[in-house]
C-alpha cells in the first residue's frame, strides 16, 4: 500500500452562519459562529487518512491558538505531522467564511501557508505507488520542487489548481492528475465558463490545457457530478442527490479520497465513483475537515 503525502495549507476557518450574503458595504446580523480546522492542503490530508490511506502532511503552523488547535485536531485524525512546522513571527492560516443557503465566500489569509519552502519539501521519503497532493494555498515553486521529487521517485502526482491561479507549463507537464473546479478550469484553459454549461463545454475547455496523452482530469461540477478525462475519453459521474448544508471542503474531500483509493492500488474508475460518494457526504455536514466521511460511511453511500 502506498502512502498519501500532501503539500498544502492548514487554516482556521472562522465561519459565520447568517441568511444571506452582505452586499458590499452592508452588515447583516449572523446566527452562529464556528470555528472549525481546514485549509485545503489540511482537509485532504484528513479525508485520506480517514479513508484509509496512511497521510503525511507537509505545511506550516503559526505558533498561536490556532496553531495549537489545528495541531491537536489533525493528530487525533490520524494524520502524520512530523513534516509540518511550527514558524515564528508569522499567524497560522486563516479563512474567513460566510455561510448563507449552503453557499459560502471565502476570505483565506495565508499566513503561515506561505513560508512552505522547497527545502520543506524536499523529503527523502517518497517512494514508488505513493500519491503526491498539492493546491494553491502554498507558493507553486514549492508545489514544483514537490512534484519533481515526487516524479523522481515514481509517485503519482495529483494538483488541485485551487484557488484559482494561473500557472505556467512547468507546473502542469508535472502533474498526472489535475483535478478542478469550472471556475479553475476557465481560467487555466482561457475560455469563460459557467456552472450551467454543457459538459461538451467542459471537455473542449480542458482539452485545450497543455497535457500528455496519460493525463487524467477531473472536472468537479457540485451537484452535477464530476466529469472525467481518462486518456482523452470523457465521462461523466452523476451527483448524488443530498441536501447540502456546507459545501466547503467538499472539492478536499473528492481530491483525498481520490488520493486514497489510488495509494491503495485502486483503479481510476472506481476510485473516481468513490470519490464521489464521499462527496456527497462531506456537503452534509458542517465544517470542511470535521466533515470528512469514514470508510464505513462511504461504503454505506455505495451501497445504497
Ligand atoms: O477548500 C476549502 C478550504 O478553503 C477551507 O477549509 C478554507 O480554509 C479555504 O482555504
Ligand atoms: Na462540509
Amino acid at each position: 500500500m502506498g502512502r498519501v503525502f500532501v503539500a498544502g495549507s492548514i487554516n482556521m476557518d472562522v465561519v459565520a452562519m447568517a441568511d444571506r450574503h452582505p452586499k458590499v458595504g452592508e452588515t447583516v446580523a449572523g446566527r452562529q459562529v464556528h470555528y472549525f480546522p481546514g485549509g485545503k492542503g489540511a482537509n485532504q490530508a484528513v479525508a485520506a487518512a480517514k479513508l484509509g490511506a496512511p497521510s503525511t502532511l507537509i505545511g506550516r503552523l503559526g505558533m498561536d491558538v490556532f496553531g495549537q488547535q489545528l495541531r491537536q485536531f489533525l493528530t487525533a485524525q490520524g494524520v502524520e505531522l512530523a513534516l509540518v512546522k511550527d514558524t515564528p513571527d508569522v499567524h497560522t492560516g486563516t479563512a474567513v467564511i460566510t455561510i448563507a443557503d449552503a453557499d459560502n465566500t471565502i476570505v483565506v489569509v495565508p499566513g503561515a501557508n506561505a513560508r512552505v519552502s522547497a527545502d520543506d519539501v524536499a523529503v527523502p521519503l517518497l517512494a514508488k505507488g505513493d500519491v503526491a497532493v498539492s493546491q494553491f494555498e502554498i507558493p507553486q515553486p514549492t508545489i514544483i520542487a514537490f512534484f519533481k521529487r515526487a516524479r523522481a521517485a515514481g509517485a503519482t502526482t495529483i494538483l488541485n489548481p485551487a484557488p484559482a491561479t494561473l500557472c505556467g507549463p512547468e507546473l502542469l507537464d508535472l502533474v498526472d492528475i489535475l483535478i478542478l473546479n469550472e471556475t479553475e478550469l476557465g481560467l487555466l484553459a482561457q475560455t469563460e465558463l459557467h456552472d450551467t454549461d454543457e459538459p461538451a463545454r467542459f471537455v473542449e475547455a480542458a482539452r485545450r490545457l497543455p497535457a500528455g496523452p496519460d493525463r487524467i482530469i477531473c472536472v468537479t461540477l457540485g451537484k452535477r457530478g464530476v466529469l472525467a478525462l481518462v486518456g482523452d475519453e470523457p465521462s461523466l459521474i452523476a451527483g448524488r442527490a443530498v441536501k447540502a448544508v456546507d459545501t466547503t471542503g467538499a472539492g478536499d474531500c473528492f481530491v483525498g479520497a481520490l488520493a486514497a483509493q489510488l495509494a491503495n492500488g485502486k483503479a481510476i474508475r472506481d476510485a473516481l465513483e468513490y470519490a464521489n460518494a464521499a462527496a456527497s457526504i462531506c456537503v452534509q455536514r458542517m465544517g470542511a475537515a470535521p466533515s470528512m466521511p469514514t470508510a464505513a460511511e462511504v461504503a454505506s453511500v455505495l451501497q445504497a
